[in-house]
């Protein structure tokens, strides 16, 4: 199991989907939520759906990063997902998860990104420069603004009639999309698996118990735990050794993985409708896993349910033509 954070400022609809895609599965896991804002739609929607999360005033992200860096560690965190995140990272935070931080930003990168392009910004500049395309990207932080590797990216369609609210709730869609799908390539991507990396840490997997808990220090800004199971107490040792961040090259090896097979469900629906409904039931049930296993990320399952709902389309198309074909001389003949 891969434990993911998303950070969020504001509505965070895609930290919900990143949520519903990965939490019923067993692969892929969105264990915390970071805002630093205090009163983010995200913070009630992250706890209906019972994911922790907390609350760091911006005094933490901008001055003490290491307590971020220690809470993530805390809890196994071995990706980053900025879900409309407002605060430019602190370096700290960069390097600690080197090539580990992904962001979604609602244009097509590098064009209408850097500073002051966030949200509706973005998709006003779009329509005042009467761009014909728009769209999403997500790629992997670095210390310069909405300038790391790109791992996916997809283009909507701008038309005359179109507002900044009516662009974003497209490309939102798109975002909805390849959010996930970026994670999964970058979890595939990280090989191999991750291994303790401090003696503190070997110690607390040896004992089967987290290697807790980030040290506040003293004078600093407490954080607020909006929805944490415990309040953390102070960790026994303040002097937690830096962890050697990974290096990854260009392109980002997340970007070279491979794409979702065919779920093939419009055709699955056609033979259900029109040729032999059991099978195209049974064809329609792979379809739906192909994307359910993909984001889990588990490419030999969404390889074989797209395969398999590829046979049961040929079984119910061909059991289909049979029927229909004995079915009118049996009719002519008066047997039906
Ligand atoms: C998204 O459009 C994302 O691209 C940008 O911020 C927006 C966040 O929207 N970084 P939501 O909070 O996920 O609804």
């Amino acid at each position: 199991m891969t434990n993911i954070a998303v950070f969020a400022s504001g509505n965070g609809s895609n930290a919900v989907n990143l949520v519903k895609a990965f939490n019923s599965g067993s692969r892929i896991h969105v264990a915390l939520c970071l805002t630093d804002k205090e009163n983010a739609p995200v913070i009630e929607k992250m706890k209906d759906l019972g994911v922790e999360t907390i609350y760091f005033p911006r005094s933490i992200w901008k001055e003490e990063p290491g307590i971020i860096v220690d809470t993530l560690r805390a809890h196994d965190i071995r990706i980053i997902a900025l879900a409309g995140f407002l605060c430019f990272l602190n370096e700290e935070i960069v390097s600690a998860f080197e090539g580990k931080i992904l962001n979604i930003h609602p244009s097509l990168l590098p064009a209408y990104g850097g500073k002051g392009m966030h949200g509706a910004n973005v998709h006003k500049a779009v329509i005042e420069a009467g761009e014909i395309k728009s769209g999403a990207t997500v790629h992997v932080v670095t210390n310069e603004m909405d300038a790391g590797p790109i791992i996916l990216q997809r283009e909507v369609d701008v038309i005359p009639d179109d507002t900044p609210e009516s662009l974003e709730a497209k490309v939102h869609e798109v975002e909805y999309r390849i959010f996930p799908e970026a994670v999964v390539k970058l979890v595939s991507s990280l090989t191999p698996p991750a291994v303790p990396q401090s003696v503190d840490d070997a110690w607390a997997e040896a004992l089967g118990v987290p290697n807790n808990v980030p040290p506040v220090p003293k004078g600093a800004q407490q954080p607020v735990y909006v929805n944490s199971q415990a309040n953390p107490a102070p960790h026994p040792n303040q002097n937690i050794e830096p962890r050697p961040a990974s290096h990854m090259g260009q392109p980002h090896p997340a970007a070279q993985s491979e794409p979702m097979p065919p779920t093939f469900l419009v055709w699955s629906v056609v033979c259900t409708i029109l040729c032999c409904t059991i099978p195209g039931i049974v064809a329609i049930i792979n379809s739906a896993k192909v994307s359910s296993k993909f984001y889990e990320g588990d490419m030999d399952g969404a390889r074989r349910a797209s395969r398999n709902a590829e046979i049961w389309i040929i079984i119910s198309f061909v059991l289909g033509v049979i029927s229909n074909t004995l079915y009118i001389p049996l009719s002519i003949a008066g047997l039906f």
